[in-house]
């Protein structure tokens, strides 16, 4: 298999670029054209911004497992589809062909169909990082069941808002997930998420780590039962559902700057292309490439990049169960060496984490397999960059910045291997199709330097002016929730909530988020979230998240906490204490992903007269730059920043 859109070098990005951006629906049509459709569009595209409404490949009828798997089997059955190693390195790794991978997901198939589970339903994956996770994703695509796939690191809490949000009437999980040194009760967390639940008609519980767990008649059965069950069947086919090109495909819960967090959904056909294009071009991606993303199913990038992406390519998609630093820190480098990796795709926190052990367990590797290398999640510092280029790429391999989110489906901005060049820090170029703009918070278009000292570099607000097929369909259950969140802020514009230089060369440099959404250790989380979890601890009065620069998480929580509860009033000794009880309530609430790094008890916040919290100052706070506050002579109460200066972590 070749890909005829495979971009072949500079003069082609921009040919593509200028084409795309000329005559859309001409250039998307004409990518799409490498699929397989079970009946072919009418119209490329219709889109608005206004209501949004968001439609690609209008008309076409496909199943997206279809070109992931049927379109591979003559040609390639026999190749390795998902090659997948273990947590723990002494248990074998596992290699599927695209022949069994087929099977397999259409004995799954049958199994959700044995199950009840029907077209249109949402069937939320509480799993850890094992084949039978991909596998459950394209079994529910193959039926046209909206999966949701929710990240083991939230609690029973989120899961409980998020099967409610989605109005989920399956699960799939498993007894328990393998995590360094750790087990985590993926079961029990769902049992506590179904307290109450009347919608759940059926927990599908893959084996994995055998944990002891509590199986409902009538409700619990084993995976491993029900495909023992279809096997016995003689099933070894099941029909691809034909789904329209514009129905959801499926649901991820990301964080906002208000709120609980919002479905994402995402459509079939327009997604399937998007992936696969922006995969091929910004990795220089070649058929027989062994590409590992670092990243767990349960976010955006392993749905996108470890999933449908790799397989709708032909290619050969690397899953990894573990942690980067168990047994030791030189996992990600034994992998690669052992299983000849071509291209690693991760995040910048996990090399900062590795930096930090030094060179000694890189020493020891080979690594020579690499070609191309790729950071995502956040932006990278130029320590790390040049880092990952000298130790791991042997400076040789070009390392893609890509910039994009769980709203964008795919890669938004990024240079492409070997095609458009790389700068450290620098997410440089935007994909074909994608037209960003920088505005003001007026929505002006900037188009003046606003700094001497970088001559030519513009600074705004980053926004994208044309829908491209990936684009965010609706927040689900709530579409007036897209609208405002997306593309109410500016005027036919979609606003993805960052910052972001422009030079002149017209490269991307992206500072961080400009709205109330942190991003630690490549995790969304919103303040206001943070905040609402800590609020609920009985003695919590009112409280105020900030991000602060942290080495390796990028950003970490800073919580102002007004506590009147009697523990911190009695004695100070005891503050500690009540800061784990603040922990272990954000644990329950959201989980240990959302814990504060530092909380500082407060008697006040600086608020103005209307009330609100000055956040700005805060961060100066958070971000230890005490002498530089700013203008405090509007707020209610100035004195307050005086008490929360001495008494800063
Ligand atoms: C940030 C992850 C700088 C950004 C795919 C964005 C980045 C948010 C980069 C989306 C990058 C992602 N450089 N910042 N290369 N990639 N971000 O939805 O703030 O989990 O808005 O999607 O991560 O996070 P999400």
């Amino acid at each position: 298999m070749s890909y005829p859109y495979q971009i072949k070098d500079l003069a082609g990005y921009h040919e593509a670029y200028q084409k795309s951006i000329q005559t859309p629906d001409a250039f998307w049509g004409e990518v799409a054209e490498n699929f397989t459709w079970q009946k072919k569009w009418d119209k490329v595209s219709d889109w608005n911004f206004k209501e949004p409404s968001i439609k690609w490949f209008i008309g076409g009828k496909l199943n997206i497992t279809e070109n992931c798997l049927d379109r591979h089997l003559e040609t390639m059955g026999e190749k390795p589809a998902i090659i997948w190693e273990p947590n723990d390195p002494a248990e074998s790794h596992r290699i599927i062909t695209y022949k069994q991978l087929h099977l397999k997901v259409c004995q799954f198939a049958q199994v959700l169909y044995n199950n009840g589970v029907k077209k249109g339903d949402r069937v939320c994956l509480y799993m850890g990082m094992i084949p039978e996770l991909a596998i459950a994703v394209l079994a529910c695509a193959r039926i046209g069941a909206i999966h949701s796939v929710i990240f083991g690191g939230f609690s029973a809490q989120s899961i409980a808002d998020r099967l409610d949000d989605a109005k989920a009437n399956f699960i799939i999980t498993c007894d328990g997930a393998y995590r360094g040194a750790k087990d985590i009760p993926l079961k029990s967390v769902i049992d506590d998420a179904l307290v109450g639940n009347k919608n759940i008609q059926r927990v599908i519980v893959c084996t994995r780590t055998r944990t002891a767990v509590s199986m409902l008649k009538g409700r619990d059965v084993w995976w491993e039962d029900e495909i023992k069950k279809v096997a016995a069947q003689g099933t070894q086919f099941v029909p691809a559902e034909a789904m329209d090109a514009e129905d959801p495909l499926f649901i991820l819960y990301t964080s906002g700057s208000t709120g609980k967090p919002k479905g994402v959904v995402h459509s079939v056909a327009g997604y399937m292309v998007y992936t696969n294009y922006t995969f091929v071009n910004t990795f220089n991606y070649h058929p027989d490439d062994i590409f590992f993303c670092t990243a767990d199913i349960g976010w955006i990038t392993g749905h996108s990049y470890m999933v449908y992406a790799p397989l709708s390519a032909g290619g050969t998609s690397m899953m990894f169960e573990g942690i980067p630093t168990f047994p030791d820190a030189g996992r990600f480098w034994d992998i690669i060496d052992k299983f000849k990796v071509n291209i690693l795709y991760t995040a910048p926190t996990a090399i900062r984490s590795l930096m930090g052990f030094g060179l000694g367990p890189v020493k020891e590797h080979d690594l020579s397999s690499l070609k191309v290398l790729g950071t995502v999640g956040e932006p990278i510092n130029e320590e790390a960059w040049n880092w990952y280029n000298e130790h791991i790429g042997k400076n040789k391999c070009p390392i893609v910045d890509t910039w994009w989110q769980t709203e964008t489906g795919g890669i938004m901005i990024s240079n492409m291997a070997g095609i458009t060049p790389g700068k450290a820090g620098w997410a440089t170029y935007p994909m074909p199709g994608i037209e960003p703009v920088l505005v003001d918070d007026k929505g002006e278009e900037v188009v003046k330097t606003t700094s001497d000292e970088e001559p030519g570099i513009l600074r705004g607000n980053l926004c994208i002016k044309q829908a491209w097929p990936s684009t965010i369909r609706t927040t689900y259950g709530d579409h007036e929730r897209c609208r405002t969140n997306y593309f109410a802020t500016y005027d036919n514009l979609y606003f993805t909530g960052d910052g972001a230089f422009r030079n002149e060369a017209g490269q991307y440099r992206i500072t961080g988020r400009v709205d109330d959404v942190l991003n630690v250790s490549g995790h969304r989380i919103g303040t206001a979230e943070v905040e609402n979890a800590i609020n609920m601890h009985a003695g919590v009065v009112e409280s105020a998240v900030v991000g602060y620069p942290h080495d390796i998480k990028g950003q970490g929580i800073y919580a102002f906490v007004i506590y009147t509860g009697s523990h911190a009033q009695d004695t100070h000794g005891t503050a500690d204490m009540v800061r784990k009880d603040i922990l272990q309530t954000v644990t329950r609430i959201i989980g240990p992903i959302a814990k504060p790094d530092k909380i500082q008890f407060v008697s006040g916040l600086p608020k103005t007269r209307s009330g609100k919290i000055m956040r700005r100052i805060l961060r100066k706070v958070a971000e230890g730059e005490l002498t530089s506050l700013g203008d405090t002579s509007t707020l209610l109460d100035p004195a307050v920043v005086d008490e929360i200066v001495k008494g800063v972590l």
